[in-house]
């Protein structure tokens, strides 16, 4: 009865110019092991899944990638969305589709760009977790020890009272701001949201029917087991009148009925160039180094990545991204990661 969502529909617009809209980070092998993300998230979940469970949501215009990098999946895995709604509205499409397949389904929903080595225990965590909702009407997540105030994150407060495993949410909260994320911290009983959910198709449809009836009345009757004709024609048409909204908003927040468990493995979301650097070996200068061949002098703690082989030399460079692709060659302070976001959009308006 297990069942897994692999969400595989973003952008990742701050690991440009590797990642772009035509080929996002999740297809490339950001980690220089010879996998791209999706087949490395892939290859995590088919040890807890049957193979031919696990479904693939992602826009359409990525549907050949997908079929390139995971060629064990057929059609009936993979879940297309003609226009970029979030995450809510994917998960419930694929929940639906799920649940008229195997209306006793228990899932995981994953997201395609995390970094987790010991999969040993995240297999263990998620199989407690799945336990719990097989007996339970609960929306599971789990949490991660926090260490600083980021504000792109969900926080979540739970019940300091329990010495369970698994543990009663007081209060989701998506992405507060920097002052309350603070406060949180201090507070002790907050974990991050991982972004990773477990839960019975039963309960995560029953909590889109109570906190999102639009969306659940838009899509209540025109989704099949098996992809048909008429569905497309149904998500054509429909899908796109989704309103824009992540699953954290939807129903994580809304909810009472929401659970943790404490994640006993070490996690990181390949969010920007500074946090694949954390994650990647240095060399003896402290530098990360995909692909290139380096000849550094007083330059340390960089993040270098170009096409295989290429020759690099930098001399007084510290703390910086060096990356090449193609016609585009970028150098820019980790401190400002974030920004690269915005500075593609300028690119794009001036070339
Ligand atoms: N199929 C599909 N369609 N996937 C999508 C879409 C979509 O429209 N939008 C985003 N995704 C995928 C992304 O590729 C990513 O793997 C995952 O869904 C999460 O989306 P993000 O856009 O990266 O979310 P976030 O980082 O802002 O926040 C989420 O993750 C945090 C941890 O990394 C939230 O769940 C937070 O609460 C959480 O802390
Ligand atoms: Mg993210």
């Amino acid at each position: 009865n297990y069942y897994a969502i692999l969400m595989a529909g973003g952008v990742g617009s701050r690991f440009w110019p590797i990642s772009t809209e035509e080929f996002p980070k999740q297809f490339h092998d950001m980690l220089g092991t010879g996998d791209t993300l999706i087949q490395k998230t892939f290859q995590r979940l088919s040890h807890l899944i049957p193979k031919e469970n696990i479904f693939i949501l992602t826009n359409e215009r990525y549907n050949d990638l997908v079929f390139e990098q995971l060629p064990e999946v057929t059609q009936r895995q993979v879940v297309l969305e003609p226009a970029m709604r979030n995450t809510a509205p994917c998960i419930l499409y694929a929940s639906l589709k799920i649940q008229k397949e195997n209306p006793d389904a228990i899932m995981i929903v994953a997201p395609s760009d995390h970094w987790i080595e010991d999969e040993a225990t995240f297999s263990k965590n998620v199989k407690q977790a799945f336990e719990f909702c097989s007996k339970n009407n609960a929306l599971m997540t789990l949490g991660i020890q926090p260490t600083f105030p980021n504000t792109g994150y969900g926080y979540i407060e739970f019940d300091k009272t329990s010495a369970n495993t698994i543990k009663s949410v007081n209060q989701f909260r998506e992405k507060p701001d920097y002052e309350t994320a603070k406060e949180f911290i201090a507070q002790g009983n907050f974990l991050w949201n991982a972004g990773i959910f477990m839960w019975s198709v039963k309960s995560v449809i029953e909590a889109f029917q109570n906190n999102q009836p639009n969306l659940y009345a838009l899509f209540e009757n025109g989704i099949s087991a098996y992809n048909t004709d008429l569905e497309d024609s149904f998500i054509k048409e429909n899908y796109p009148k989704a309103e824009n909204i992540s699953v954290d908003y939807a129903i994580m927040e809304t909810s009472k009925n929401v659970f943790v468990i404490a994640a006993e493995f070490d996690w990181n979301d390949l969010g920007t160039w500074g946090s694949l650097y954390d994650k990647l070996d240095k060399d003896a200068a402290n530098n990360a180094v995909v692909h290139a061949r380096t000849l550094t002098e007083d330059a340390s703690g960089n993040m270098i990545r170009t096409k295989k082989d290429k020759i690099v030399v930098i001399d007084g460079i510290n703390d910086y991204i060096i990356v090449d692709k193609d016609e585009v060659l970028l150098i820019y302070p980790k401190t400002k990661e974030q920004d690269i976001k915005k500075v593609l959009q300028k690119v794009k308006d001036k070339f």
